[in-house]
């Protein structure tokens, strides 16, 4: 883990804002998700700028030239163009010359899926050194009409730069073990009702919010127990608990259901809304900046999203 960085659009938007436009509360939307306020993109703000915001921030912290990055994953669902992707758009931008840089699409868990991707490509030894960069403008296919979604989601990005190094020692560093899952019967439980090659349209999100936290708690659950399962650690043993920031309420009881203290849950989604796959790494960004998680840490990430996808990845910091 050599570093970290986030990006946010620079206006955020209050839940008071949203109920002059929308038939809700700030009252109901804190008491049902935890959400106070959000960011939404602007003119000239989009998921490659906030991406490429992000990873500077990380390369920034790893004291990495764009010279040394040669592999770059960019879990998004809204991307700037159908093509290219907004990896190697990201990819320009940075500078970066040499590697490879695409785009991954599991939705909300699509940070869990990129870290777990780039870290095989690393321990493969085909590469060397990745940014893993989360990054959405959610605010760009919601319905600003529907009351049940608009008021659930943000924008902004966050990056992890990640080094392939062998380390030595009873407690080595890096990603410990990754736990993916998905299960396309659950599609229209939330979905995007456009796209390229059905309506030749962005489309709407559409979420039966209820039927989605159904499910929420016990798949992560599950996946976290499978990542204490396969390394021997437990909740005892974790120092931060970084799941993605969907809806407090999901958090809390993923948490209690695990054991973990809630001293240990990291939780931002108070700040941020659901940023989708960008919202485990700018907790993760948040956490590292305020001085919480500190190198040699044991971080579980986890989450889970629309396909339905879920998994979980457990970190020595
Ligand atoms: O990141 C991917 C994963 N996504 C998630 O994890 C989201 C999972 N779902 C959730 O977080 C919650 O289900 C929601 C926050 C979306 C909704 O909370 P809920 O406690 O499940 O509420 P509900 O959908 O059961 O709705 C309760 C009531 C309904 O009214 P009736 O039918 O009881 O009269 C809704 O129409 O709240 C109403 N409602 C609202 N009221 C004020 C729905 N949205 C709003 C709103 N403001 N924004």
């Amino acid at each position: 883990m050599a570093g970290v960085g986030m990006a946010l659009p620079a206006r955020a938007v209050s839940n008071e804002e949203l109920a002059a436009r929308v038939d809700t509360s700030d009252e109901w939307i804190v008491q049902r998700t935890g959400i106070r306020q959000r960011y939404v993109a602007g003119e000239g703000e989009t998921t490659v700028s906030l991406g490429t915001a992000a990873a500077r921030a990380a390369m920034a912290q790893a004291g990495w030239t764009a010279a040394d990055v040669d592999l770059i994953v960019v879990a998004t669902s809204t991307p700037d163009h159908t093509f290219p992707s907004s990896a190697t758009e990201i990819q320009a931008a940075l500078g970066v010359t040499r590697g490879v840089a695409f785009d991954l699409q599991a939705v909300c868990s699509g940070f869990v899926f990129a870290l777990s991707t780039a870290e095989k490509f690393l321990v493969s030894g085909a590469n060397a050194r990745a940014l893993v960069i989360g990054a959405e403008t959610f605010s760009r296919i919601l319905d600003w009409t529907d009351r049940t979604t608009c008021v659930l989601f943000g924008d902004g990005a966050g990056a992890m730069a990640i080094e392939a190094r062998r380390e030595g020692g009873a407690k080595p560093r890096g990603v410990l073990t990754a736990h993916l899952r998905s299960d396309g019967r659950h599609r229209d439980k939330l979905y995007v009702d456009g796209g390229p090659s059905t309506t030749g349209t962005v489309g709407h999100l559409k979420m039966a919010g209820r039927e989605v936290f159904k499910h929420a708690v016990g798949m992560v659950t599950d996946v976290v127990v499978d990542a204490f399962a396969a390394t021997g650690e437990s909740a005892d043993t974790l120092d931060w608990f970084v799941p993605h920031q969907a809806n407090e309420r999901i958090i809390d009881a993923s948490a209690e259901k695990l054991g973990i203290a809630a001293g240990k849950v990291v939780k931002t989604v108070a700040l941020h809304g659901n940023t989708s796959a960008a919202s485990i790494p700018l907790a993760l960004a948040t956490a590292v900046a305020d001085g919480r998680i500190k190198r040699g840490d044991l971080v579980m990430v986890e989450a889970m999203g629309g396909g339905f996808t879920w998994g979980s990845a457990l970190i020595r910091w």
